[in-house]
């Protein structure tokens, strides 16, 4: 029977930690509710072993939506004329640090597109300020790709984590989703760059992004496994609408869950992120992604002011509150699915940098 069969896969990968290409894509792609209610139950088994009730929070900062990129996915991508650009100064940016430290975050994400104001020297000085004033906090880039030798730079400055997602493990589905200039090559290089200088790292995907099967899913997680990341972020993939992919259809928060789930046995340490993504497509998504396995939730502390301007996709959430509402929001959400917001850095278990 085939439910029989995808639960023994479950098992299977619960145990030991890893399946064969052609099992990934038959649990990917023909698996029933009741098969995903099990894989979930599995998955929040193998997180509490290892995190207990715990979620923690990073607040991210979202310091400029210029970027010379040009994902055929992406809001703020370079040809998106329509974009209303912005970038924080260094003050604005410790604004929002301290706001957050007041809320009670010691992990800040910075994240933007990949703009060239952003020299050595002016993010470097931001660390070290942002370390000199936070000594207890982790800081989180995510900043794209650079060269080995400047993410070394900001390591050495302070930095302690690099999100990067590789956003499909496959050169030539990488090609579909980016124009001909752009490197899945030289991303991945990235990836591993970080790994060896020993940055705690994030890597990841959209779910659903056009010309995506089962076939290039479970390429991800076997890229993923080879690639042992801290952290792995993945939502869905949503339309925007002044992109080249404005009328393609969106991934499903059923999937986005399943694939959740998978990673959470795959890998029982990971930092797996419930995505604002997940939040927009599914109004209670991100409950639904703790319930999966996840365990990090990103509110938002950028300015209220900027917020609507980072629109990496339509409808985004979280546009119009000020970082303590969200919190706050948060706070009762997590509480609701039965577990609760661990204040601390939340490192990856057993990191020491
Ligand atoms: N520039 C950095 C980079 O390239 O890693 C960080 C910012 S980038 C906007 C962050 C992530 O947003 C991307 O890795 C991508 O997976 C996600 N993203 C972009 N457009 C999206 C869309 N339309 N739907 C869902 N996620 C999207
Ligand atoms: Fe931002 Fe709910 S998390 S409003």
């Amino acid at each position: 029977m085939i439910m029989a069969n995808n639960e023994k896969l479950i098992t299977q990968l619960e145990e030991s930690r890893i399946l064969n290409k052609e099992d990934f894509v038959h649990l990917i792609a023909h698996h029933t509710e009741e098969e995903a209610q099990f894989l979930f139950a599995r998955a929040r088994t193998v997180r509490e072993r290892v995190f207990g009730k715990s979620v923690y929070l990073r607040g991210l900062i979202e310091i400029s939506n210029f970027c010379a990129n040009d994902c055929y996915y992406c809001g703020i991508r370079r040809s998106n004329a329509t974009a209303d650009r912005y970038r924080l100064s260094e003050e604005e940016i410790l604004t929002c640090c301290e706001e957050g430290y007041r809320l009670g975050f010691r992990t800040f994400v910075m994240q933007g597109g990949e703009d060239a104001y952003f020299t050595d020297d002016i993010l470097t000085h931001l660390i070290r300020n942002i370390k000199a004033r936070f000594p207890d906090c982790a800081i989180t880039l995510s900043l794209g790709e650079r060269t080995k030798e400047r993410y070394q730079k900001y390591f050495d400055a302070g930095a302690d984590r690099y999100l990067l997602r590789h956003e499909t493990a496959n050169a030539q589905h990488y090609s579909q989703l980016h124009p001909a200039w752009m490197s899945h090559a030289r991303r991945i290089q990235c990836l591993w760059d970080l790994k060896e200088i020993g940055y705690q790292v994030g890597t990841g995907f959209m779910v659903g992004t056009p010309y995506q099967t089962a076939e290039l899913l479970a390429e991800d997680m076997l890229f993923i496994k080879e690639l042992q990341p801290q952290m792995v972020g993945i939502g869905p993939f949503v339309p925007h609408h002044a992109t080249p992919f404005a009328n393609e259809s969106g991934g499903t928060a059923e999937l986005t869950l399943f694939m959740l789930g998978l990673l959470r046995l795959m890998m029982p340490e990971l930092l797996l992120p419930s995505t604002t993504a997940l939040g927009t497509i599914d109004k209670t998504g991100r409950e639904k992604g703790l319930l999966a396995g996840a365990n990090v939730v990103m509110p938002n502390l950028s300015p209220v002011s900027v917020r609507k301007k980072y629109d990496l996709y339509d409808n985004k959430i979280c546009t119009g509150d000020e970082s303590a509402q969200c919190v706050n929001c948060l706070e009762i959400r997590i509480a609701a699915t039965g577990y609760r917001v661990e204040l601390g850095r939340g490192d990856a278990p057993g990191w020491k940098r």
